[in-house]
């Protein structure tokens, strides 16, 4: 299993922030927002990574990353997206790289509690085209949102709808089989332009061939002001309970 980390875009949402450094490098209570992501597929068992960067400042990537020793990784990966033409098309740089593997992607301003190490072992045993984790949210409109039916089967995704079907949005991790390449190259740009996740995943769905889970702990996006916050508190509380429990052993 390869992981995928997708730290393209130029944070646009976030400037004058964004102004001089990339928004996957700004702080997220006491680490660089990239560390989150990098750690939960770590501990997923995935010690194989490729980091999509863009924008104007990719070589600090490298300087912060290094190798990915410091992390416990195998080998650490870099691709390059030129413009922000969607996460799908941040994924498709690294085809190469996933090869015949499965693969687990994260969003880079995707920061979330649960251990999805479980899901990983499965779906790599599994005859899954994809798997999803859902999280229930109070503003569903800023995400692509879950369609699901009375027995809670998923019967599509909508990317941030006026009026959402649901109220679990579909949050930035994802598994593929390697499939998911030959897909993406007979995408079609969306409506705002961008080679959407969420019509890969479509897809899948048509085929019946996704499965989901419903996140149990907190999970956030730290690409506006208000997420961003949202983060810093967080994981600052998730850090603080750590501690508090360290020191009680
Ligand atoms: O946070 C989860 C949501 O992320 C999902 O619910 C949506 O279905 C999905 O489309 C996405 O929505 P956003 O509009 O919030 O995505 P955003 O444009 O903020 O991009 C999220 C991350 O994806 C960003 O931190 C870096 C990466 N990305 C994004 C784009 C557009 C790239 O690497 N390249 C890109 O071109």
């Amino acid at each position: 299993m390869k992981g995928v980390v997708l730290a393209g875009g130029l944070g646009k949402r976030l400037l004058p922030l964004t102004k001089i450094t990339n928004k996957h490098l700004l702080p997220v209570y006491d680490r660089p927002m990239i560390y989150y992501p990098i750690n939960k597929l770590v501990e997923a068992g995935i010690d194989q990574i490729m980091v999509v960067t863009g924008g104007n400042h990719a070589g600090e990537f490298e300087r912060l990353l290094g190798n990915g020793s410091q992390f416990g990784l195998d080998n650490l990966r870099y691709a390059y997206q030129e413009g922000e033409d969607g996460i799908a098309a941040a994924l498709a740089l690294t085809r190469e790289f996933v090869g015949n593997d499965k693969l687990c992607v994260i969003l880079g301003d995707n920061i979330f509690a649960d251990s999805i190490a479980a899901r990983v072992r499965q779906f790599d045993k599994s005859n899954l085209g994809a798997f999803l984790f859902l999280k229930e949210t109070q503003n569903p409109q800023r995400f692509g949102v879950a369609e699901l039916d009375q027995d809670g089967n998923l019967l599509g995704i909508e990317e941030k709808p006026a009026h959402p079907k649901s109220s679990y949005a579909v949050t930035g991790i994802y598994m593929y089989e390697p499939s998911v390449f030959d897909l993406i190259a007979q995408l079609k740009p969306s409506a705002r332009g961008e080679y959407e996740i969420t019509d890969v995943s479509n897809h899948y769905i048509k085929a019946g061939r996704v499965e989901y889970e419903i996140l149990e702990g907190w999970w956030t996006d730290a690409g506006t002001f208000e997420s961003l916050h949202q983060a810093q508190m967080l994981t600052r509380a998730e850090s603080m309970k750590r501690n508090s429990e360290a020191k009680k052993k």
